[in-house]
C-alpha cells in the first residue's frame, strides 16, 4: 500500500497541441525513458507516430513509422492500448511484423484492453461511403480512409465488436453478420451504384498495399494479402462476402490469441502504481480534432486531450502528475476544415513544407502550412492542464527573415483570443487572422542543445509564444523541451 490515504500521482500524459502531427511520436520516445509502461489511450491507425531507432548494420538513424504500438515499442518496454483505442486487427497484425524488419519483438511487451473495439472491413468501406456522400456537398472531412469514424459510432451506437469478442467466436461472427448487413444496409439506402461499390474495395486494396509496400518488398507478405475485394459479395451486388471475412478475421483472433496479451490495462495501470513506477500515457491525433472541442466537424471521432485518456483507460484525474503538449514551431493541416492562419504566400508555404517533410505519416498526403496560432495553443493548453510544452521543429524556421505569429482572430468585428465555442465563428469565411511579425534567424541551429545557445530572435519568437500563450492561462506554462531536427540527440531540455 502506497502513501496513507493520499492518491500518487505517478501519471504523465502526452497530448497535441494542434492538429496533429506535432511530432509526439519521437518525444515519448524521450520521455518513456522515467515510464515503467507506455500506454495509448485514444484514436487508432489515423495516427502516425514517428520515431528514429539506431540501424546496428549502418550505425545511421532510420525512421519507424507506428500506427497502433505505443512509440516506446523501440525502448523495449511494456506497452499497452488502452480500452478507448479502436484496433484494426489486420493492421496491427502488420504493424507488429513491420516493426520486428526494425530488430524489435513487441509481442511480450505487450497488453491490449479487452474493452478496446475493432475497427472491422465495413468500417473502412462506410468511411469511405460516407466521404463519398459528403463530397457531393463539399463536406468532405479527408479522413483518413482507416474506418474510424464508423469504428467509434459503433460504440456510441453499442453495436461495435471488441478485443474481448475475438474469445467469443459465436457471438464475434452473430456482431460481424448484423455489422456488415447494416453497413450495405446504409450504402444502398445511400444510393450507391454497384461500381461505386467495387471502387471502394479497389480503392482499399490500393491504401493498403501502399501502406503496407515495405512487408511487400521485404516479401513478408504478397501483394495479394492485401486484396479487399475479396471481402465485397461475389456476386457485384452491394454486400459483403461474409464467409471470406469470418474466415480471415479468424485467422487474424487466432494469432492475436497466440500472443497472449489481451489483458485489462486499467488493472495493469493500477499494479504499476501499487508497485510505486511512473506510467506515460500517449495521445493520439491533437486537441483541434478532439471530437467536441476540435474544429468541428472536421475531427476526428475520439477525444486527443487530456481527459481522453482517463476515460479511454479507466483511471481518475487524480492520478495525473503532470500534462506535456506538444506542438509545432508553426502550424499544420491535413484533411479538410478551417485553417486560419495558413500561409498565404506560396512560396513559404511551399518552402516550409519541403524542409518540414510535411507529408502525411499515415496517408503521405502533403500537409498545409501556417504560422503559429496562438488561439489554437491557447486553448488546447487550458482543455488538456497543459503544465510544460514541447516545441518541435524549430530548426525548419532557420532563414526565414520575417516570422509571423497568430494572436488572435476578428469576426464580424469581434476579437476571440481563443477558440470560439460557436464553430460557425471559427469556419467563418470573414474569419481574419491577426498576426505580429518577428524578424527571424539565419543561423543553423541543428547542433544546438542549450536555450542559451540558441540565436537571440529563436529565443524572442519562443518567449513571445510563450508569453502570449500565458495571456489566457489561469498559470504559467513553460517550454520544456525543444527538438531542432529528427534525431534522438536533436532535442534538448530548458531549464
Ligand atoms: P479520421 O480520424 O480518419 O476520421 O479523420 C478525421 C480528421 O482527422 C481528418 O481531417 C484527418 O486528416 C485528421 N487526422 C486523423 N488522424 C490524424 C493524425 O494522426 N494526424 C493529423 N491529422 C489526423
Amino acid at each position: 500500500m502506497l502513501m496513507n490515504g493520499s492518491i500518487p500521482r505517478l501519471v504523465d500524459i502526452v497530448t497535441g497541441l494542434q492538429w496533429g502531427d506535432e511530432g509526439k511520436g519521437r518525444i515519448i520516445d524521450f520521455l518513456s525513458e522515467d515510464a515503467a509502461v507506455v500506454i495509448r489511450y485514444m484514436g487508432g491507425n489515423n495516427a502516425g507516430h514517428t520515431v528514429y531507432v539506431m540501424d546496428h548494420d549502418t550505425g545511421k538513424f532510420v525512421k519507424m513509422v507506428l500506427h497502433l504500438l505505443p512509440s516506446a515499442i523501440a525502448k523495449s518496454k511494456p506497452v499497452a492500448i488502452g480500452g478507448g483505442v479502436v484496433v484494426d486487427p489486420f493492421a496491427l497484425i502488420h504493424e507488429v511484423e513491420y516493426v520486428k524488419t526494425f530488430g524489435f519483438d513487441p509481442i511480450g511487451q505487450l497488453t491490449i484492453d479487452p474493452r478496446a473495439s475493432l475497427v472491422m472491413v465495413c468500417d473502412r468501406v462506410m468511411d469511405i461511403a460516407l466521404e463519398l456522400a459528403r463530397s457531393k456537398t463539399g463536406q468532405a472531412i479527408g479522413t483518413t480512409a482507416k474506418g474510424i469514424g464508423p469504428a467509434y459510432a459503433a460504440i456510441a451506437n453499442r453495436t461495435a465488436i471488441r478485443v474481448a469478442d475475438l474469445y467469443h467466436p459465436d457471438a464475434f461472427n452473430r456482431l460481424l453478420d448484423e455489422r456488415h448487413a447494416e453497413a450495405a444496409n446504409l450504402c444502398r439506402a445511400m444510393g450507391l451504384t454497384r461500381e461505386q461499390w467495387q471502387q471502394i474495395f479497389a480503392d482499399l486494396t490500393k491504401k493498403e498495399c501502399a501502406a503496407n509496400d515495405h512487408l511487400i518488398k521485404a516479401q513478408l507478405r504478397s501483394a495479394g494479402s492485401f486484396d479487399y475485394a475479396q471481402y465485397a459479395a461475389s456476386d457485384g451486388s452491394i454486400g459483403f462476402n461474409l464467409q471470406q471475412l469470418k474466415a480471415n478475421y479468424q485467422l487474424a483472433g487466432a494469432r492475436i490469441k497466440t500472443w497472449d496479451c489481451v489483458r485489462d490495462v486499467s488493472e495493469l495501470i493500477k499494479a504499476t502504481i501499487e508497485s510505486g513506477q511512473r506510467l506515460l500515457l500517449e495521445g493520439a491525433q491533437g486537441a483541434m480534432l478532439d471530437n467536441r472541442f476540435g474544429s468541428w466537424p472536421n475531427v476526428t471521432s475520439s477525444h486527443p486531450i487530456a481527459g481522453g485518456a482517463c476515460v479511454g483507460l479507466g483511471i481518475g484525474p487524480m492520478l495525473v502528475d503532470s500534462v506535456t503538449g506538444v506542438t509545432k514551431a508553426y502550424t499544420t493541416r491535413v484533411g479538410n476544415g478551417c485553417f486560419p492562419s495558413r500561409i498565404t504566400d506560396p512560396d513559404v508555404a511551399l518552402w516550409i513544407q519541403n524542409k518540414g517533410q510535411e507529408f502525411g505519416a499515415t496517408t503521405g498526403r502533403p500537409r498545409d502550412v501556417g504560422w503559429f496560432d496562438v488561439p489554437v495553443v491557447r486553448s488546447a493548453c487550458w482543455w488538456s492542464s497543459i503544465d510544460g510544452i514541447v516545441i518541435t521543429k524549430l530548426d525548419i524556421l532557420s532563414g526565414l527573415k520575417k516570422i509571423n505569429i497568430c494572436v488572435s482572430y476578428t469576426i464580424d468585428g469581434q476579437e476571440f483570443k481563443v477558440i470560439p465555442g460557436d464553430y460557425h465563428h471559427l469556419n467563418s469565411p470573414d474569419l481574419k487572422p491577426n498576426y505580429i511579425t518577428l524578424d527571424g534567424w539565419n543561423e543553423d541551429i541543428s547542433n544546438v542543445r542549450r536555450w542559451a545557445d540558441l540565436p537571440v530572435n529563436a529565443q524572442r519568437y519562443l518567449s513571445t509564444i510563450v508569453e502570449l500563450v500565458n495571456e489566457s492561462l489561469p498559470w504559467r506554462t513553460r517550454i520544456k523541451q525543444i527538438s531542432v531536427g529528427p534525431n534522438p540527440d536533436q532535442c534538448f531540455f530548458c531549464d
